[in-house]
């Protein structure tokens, strides 16, 4: 799966489609993600909130897990959208999830008619795994 290869118009159908599965009974801001990774396999999540509100978890969180579940690799692109259908920004918690598992390249859908943006974009000179081993003492 190369970049030029997204299908975004089933990234955000299957955003859209995950946004029923949000569990959002305290914001009523349903979330839906969906992502692919550079096997080319789909995977989603949908925002899960709780009663300690704190708690709630991103529906980029929720794809994580799902990535993670589906026996990982890297994420090249996601859309992510709210329940109006229209793309909603990534929070600051997830653009740092996201660059665990996509780095700065990884492209941010925009909606139907503008470019994607990479993750660099969203989060510029972003902390990562690449760091650790290089700021051990
Ligand atoms: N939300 C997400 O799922 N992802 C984001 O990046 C922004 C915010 C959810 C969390 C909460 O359930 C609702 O949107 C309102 O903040």
């Amino acid at each position: 799966m190369t970049e030029s290869a997204v299908n975004w118009a089933l990234l955000r159908e299957s955003a859209i489609a995950a946004t029923q599965r949000s569990y959002a009974p305290y914001s009523h801001v349903l979330v839906g993600a969906a992502g692919v990774n550079d096997q080319g396999e789909l995977v989603v999540g949908s925002n899960v909130e709780n009663a300690s509100y704190g708690l709630t978890l991103c529906a980029e969180c929720s794809l994580t897990s799902d990535l993670v579940r589906l026996g990982g690799g890297r994420l090249v692109a996601i859309s992510i959208v709210a329940g109006d259908h229209q793309p909603i920004a990534p929070c600051g918690r997830c653009r740092q999830v996201l660059f665990e598992f996509g780095g700065a390249d990884l492209l941010i859908d925009q909606g139907p008619g503008a470019d994607p943006i990479t993750l660099k974009d969203l989060l510029p000179q972003a902390f990562g795994p690449a760091d650790l081993p290089a700021r051990r003492s």
